[in-house]
């Protein structure tokens, strides 16, 4: 099968396994890891903060920021579609904190919109604001790089406010290849930074979060209290280290292929795609209202879902939207395949 339903599909090369296997390792809650120190070491410098530390999913990056940044009663504002809001199994209730999530179409969050969402300290109704949150790339949006003066339009707006900053970078690495600009400069605006090593860059598992001393000093013990103090994870750092030193560079083929899928998508009569969105390795596309392959099967999923995966290709699919993603496993000719099944399709 060819398996597009996400970038965290992929298994790691026999160069990686290698890489793991001959791994120094040491007790990382003692902090004696070697091969953690140094990837946390890199991933801080390569963010531009003065430390990170490594965590077993993006999940828990982001959520040990919330706890950094937010006490409880106090809250978190977001987009809409943040993954930090919808899709972290209500976390940040259990963190005590409330979100407040806002609309926009590019992943941004408008200064009108957070002038109305924040609250202050002076009415006793109302939660705190403590913290905003933006997520880069922006998958609910399309996977789309932030717009870097938007990024800075938000970021003035914080800091005039005294209200921390936080970037779910889960896949900066892909933001930072479309815009060709570094990692270091997109993190800059935030106060901390979580990245994930297991998308995009093909690493089994693992995300780091950066931030300064302090930030990192109190996520370290929150990630202890979460069950996240892991013992002889070097091996699943050197995988996060093999996948920056050979794999980072590669994001820009995933994106290439996603525009050529998408164009595709765009030529097959029934489907619909909003190529301005296609920046990444995400592409997400819909049914023409109507059109047989948008009508949903015994699972709720659109007929077409099931129908590629009868030619062997793998996507997910709502009855709003589908989505097909790029990774480090998929190559040309696995995109020709995906291709040519998109074709037999048209001609049935
Ligand atoms: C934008 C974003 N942030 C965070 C995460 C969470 O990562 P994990 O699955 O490692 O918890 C994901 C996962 O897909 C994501 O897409």
């Amino acid at each position: 099968m060819i398996d597009l339903r996400s970038d965290t599909v992929t298994r790691p090369t026999a160069a990686m396994r290698a890489a793991m296997a001959s791994a120094e390792v040491g007790d990382d809650v003692f902090r004696d890891d070697p091969t953690v120190l140094a990837l946390e070491a890199r991933v801080a410098a390569l963010l531009g903060k003065e430390a990170a530390l490594f965590v077993p999913s993006g999940t828990m990056a982001n959520q040990l920021a919330v706890r950094v940044h937010c006490p409880p009663g106090t809250e978190l504002i977001c987009h809409t579609g943040a993954h930090v809001y919808n899709y972290e199994g209500g976390a940040a209730a259990l963190a005590g904190v409330q979100v407040r999530p806002i609309e926009s179409a590019d992943g941004l969050l408008p200064v009108e919109s957070l002038d109305r969402a924040f609250h202050d300290h002076c009415d006793a109704h109302l939660a705190p604001t403590a913290c905003v949150a933006l997520e880069n790339t922006h998958n609910a949006c399309g996977g789309v790089a932030l717009a870097e003066s938007g990024v800075r339009l938000v970021a003035s707006w914080a800091r005039a406010r005294n209200l921390a900053l936080h970037l779910d970078g889960a896949r900066l690495w892909n933001a930072s290849a479309a815009l060709q600009r570094p990692v270091g400069e997109l993190a800059a605006p935030f106060d901390t930074v979580s990245v994930c090593f297991s998308k995009g860059l093909g690493a089994p598992v693992g995300s780091a979060l950066a931030g300064s001393h302090e930030a990192i000093r109190r996520a370290l013990r929150y990630r202890k209290a979460l069950g996240g103090g892991m013992r002889q994870v070097g091996v699943l750092a050197a995988a996060a280290a093999h996948a920056l030193d050979h794999h980072l560079p590669l994001l820009v083929h995933d994106h290439r292929r996603a525009r050529v899928l998408a164009e595709a998508l765009v030529a097959t009569p029934g489907l619909t795609c909003d190529l301005t969105r296609v920046q990444t390795n995400l592409v997400y596309f819909g049914t023409e209202a109507g059109h047989p392959f948008g009508a949903l099967d015994a699972s709720g999923r659109p007929a077409l879902v099931g129908l590629l995966a009868e030619r062997g290709v793998l996507i997910t699919g709502s009855a709003t939207r589908l989505r097909a993603v790029l990774h480090l496993d998929i190559d040309d000719a696995a995109l020709g395949e995906v291709l040519a099944a998109l074709t037999s399709l048209r001609s049935r």
